[in-house]
């Protein structure tokens, strides 16, 4: 067992318990540039990256935080170098692999959103063996979203209903926002109540664009590998000060 595997975070005393965002959404932004301020390749960032997320999944568990999505690979990312796109396949398939005996222990439920289908079959093996295996475990919802496109998934879902519609199954008035939600990727699962987003950028980039209705946002100009869980700690803070008023006065 590693020293950060013994690691325990005890829920700070300036955070409310009763208060806790239930669902924690977060964009892992500036991995490249972390790395290219130290004259390492940008590969390097995304591996100091895992270790960023690895410790907020285990501090989102010990707080009591019931579930924790993270976006690692948008339908844009394709785009990037191929060596980039090729390593951070296999640095997924990779961490799924070494983590998922620690995460039936830590009673951690695996999930997966985006379309998984275009993913190297290799990568697809080891999601399908991380959900089946880690499906009944009650513990925290920990969801990767891997190309995954927000405008994606919404256009899926109206697809999957205009093909009820046509089949005769399904009046369109009978489509509403809970109808609709069914539909999504998401299925089943809260919405986040707090996004999270680092290296200071203020854009959303197609990320739960459904999900994040109502969610409250916390940007830091901190790049990903160096957030750490006194940032987390403030960014719950944060949240905890904020007046939800979901559009009402
Ligand atoms: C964005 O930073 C980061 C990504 C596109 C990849 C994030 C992936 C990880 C941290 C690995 C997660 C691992 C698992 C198993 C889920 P960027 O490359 O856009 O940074 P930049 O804006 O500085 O270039």
């Amino acid at each position: 067992m590693t020293a950060e595997q013994t690691v325990q975070y005890p829920l700070p005393q300036e955070l409310h318990r009763d208060r806790l965002p239930r669902h924690v959404a977060v964009i892992m932004d500036g991995n490249g540039r972390w790395a290219k301020r130290r004259g390492l390749p940008r590969i390097m960032g995304h591996r100091r990256g895992v270790d960023t997320l690895k410790k907020l999944l285990r501090c989102s568990r010990d707080w009591g935080i019931g579930a924790l999505t993270a976006y690692a690979f948008s339908t844009e990312n394709w785009g990037r170098p191929l060596e980039e796109v090729e390593f951070l396949m296999t640095l997924f398939e990779r961490v799924l692999r070494q983590e998922l005996k620690e995460m039936m222990a830590e009673n951690v439920c695996i999930n997966f959103v985006g379309n998984l289908k275009a993913l190297p079959q290799s990568l697809q093996a080891e999601i399908y063996r991380a959900v089946q295996l880690t499906r009944s475990n009650a513990g925290i919802r920990f969801t990767i979203a891997t190309n995954y496109g927000g405008r994606q998934e919404i256009v899926q879902a109206a697809q999957n209903l205009a093909v009820q519609v046509q089949k005769g199954l399904l009046q369109p008035d009978e489509i509403d926002e809970a109808l609709f939600s069914r539909h999504l990727y998401t299925a089943g699962a809260p919405d986040p109540d707090l996004l999270i987003r680092t290296s200071g950028e203020m854009r959303i980039s197609n990320f739960l664009l459904w999900q994040l209705a109502y969610a409250e946002f916390y940007v830091t100009d901190t790049l990903w590998p160096d957030f750490d869980v006194t940032e987390f700690h403030q960014a719950i803070a944060a949240y905890q000060q904020r007046e939800r008023r979901f559009g009402k006065v």
